[in-house]
């Protein structure tokens, strides 16, 4: 059977040639962790699904997500040089080369979702839950409000709670919420939007600690790149110590949530292990 990667790999193979297409592959393949993809696999599991009804939905997802990491790390955004271990998609292609990647990653995760062999009801679903995480209302609501925020002295913790959520809380909510549609349990939704709520923001304030904890190496990407714009992180506003306490606490309220639903939990704590303990 075909791995992941070998299926994210081949959705790009097959298409025709193009510096744009280069540009997608280097920036797609090799390096991300995939955790999108390993949420909704999870969520599958937990209900007793097979992953192989997952694998379009979640390479659609991390085509958005990867989209969304070309963009940010723009000059005009985080102006950022290292990603996912190597250069930035503008630093090896080129500025041009890497908005157009970063466009046809997200027209291409519609295009895959809309032609999945399911029902026109399920593919709906998923596109507009896709469309709205990723849109002016999710992610990128969440990115120009960190953008505005850059340079802003005073921010309240409840200012930055919505940035992360938003920018970071969306995308993560997604799979979860994709995969309780694509097992038929649509009813279980909003127990899964709330779990992503919470695991969002931790994800995104351990995110925060890596940026003046970690190594380039380890991480991938660069350090210090939120000092460097004059962001305001949990870790500039609380300290390390209270970040990552509010982290655990926040992936706590996420176990209490997913044990009131009535699935196997062994893949949801699989995947909370790696949360908890990441160092990239
Ligand atoms: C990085 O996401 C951007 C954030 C939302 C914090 P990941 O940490 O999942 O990045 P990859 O996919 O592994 O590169
Ligand atoms: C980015 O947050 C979130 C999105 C790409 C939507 P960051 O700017 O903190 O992510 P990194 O640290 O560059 O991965
Ligand atoms: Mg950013
Ligand atoms: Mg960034
Ligand atoms: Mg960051």
């Amino acid at each position: 059977m075909q791995t992941f990667e070998e299926y994210l790999a081949s959705l790009l193979q097959s298409r025709m040639d193009s510096k744009v297409k280069d540009a997608m592959m280097y920036a797609l393949l090799n390096g991300g962790k995939r955790i999108r993809p390993q949420l909704l696999f999870a969520v599958l599991k937990s209900y007793g699904q097979t992953i192989q009804k997952g694998m379009t939905t979640a390479a659609a997802i991390e085509m958005i997500h990867t989209y969304s990491l070309i963009h940010d790390d723009l000059p005009a955004m985080d102006d950022d040089t290292l990603r996912r271990g190597k250069p930035t998609c503008h630093v090896a292609f080129d500025e041009a080369t890497a908005i157009l990647a970063g466009d046809a990653l997200l027209t291409l995760a519609f295009e895959l979702i809309v032609t999945q062999p399911f029902d026109a009801k399920t593919c709906l679903g998923i596109a507009k839950e896709c469309a709205i995480a990723s849109g002016m209302e999710g992610m990128i609501l969440g990115q120009t409000r960190d953008l505005e925020g850059e340079n802003k002295q005073y921010f309240k913790e409840s200012e930055l709670q919505q940035i992360h959520l938003y920018k970071t809380g969306k995308l993560l909510s997604l799979p979860l919420i994709c995969g309780s549609l694509l097992s038929g349990h649509s009813d279980d939704i909003e127990t899964w939007r709330n779990i992503g709520t919470s695991i969002g923001l931790a994800f995104q304030i351990q995110d925060d600690v890596l940026d003046v904890t970690s190594n380039e190496e380890t991480l991938g990407k660069n350090i210090g790149s939120d000092i460097a714009n004059h962001k305001s992180t949990y870790v500039s506003i609380m300290g390390i110590e209270t970040a990552k306490e509010k982290a655990n606490a926040l992936l706590q309220d996420a176990r209490n949530l997913w044990d009131q639903l009535n699935i196997h939990k062994e893949p949801m704590e699989e995947i909370f292990k790696n949360l908890i303990h990441r160092s990239r």
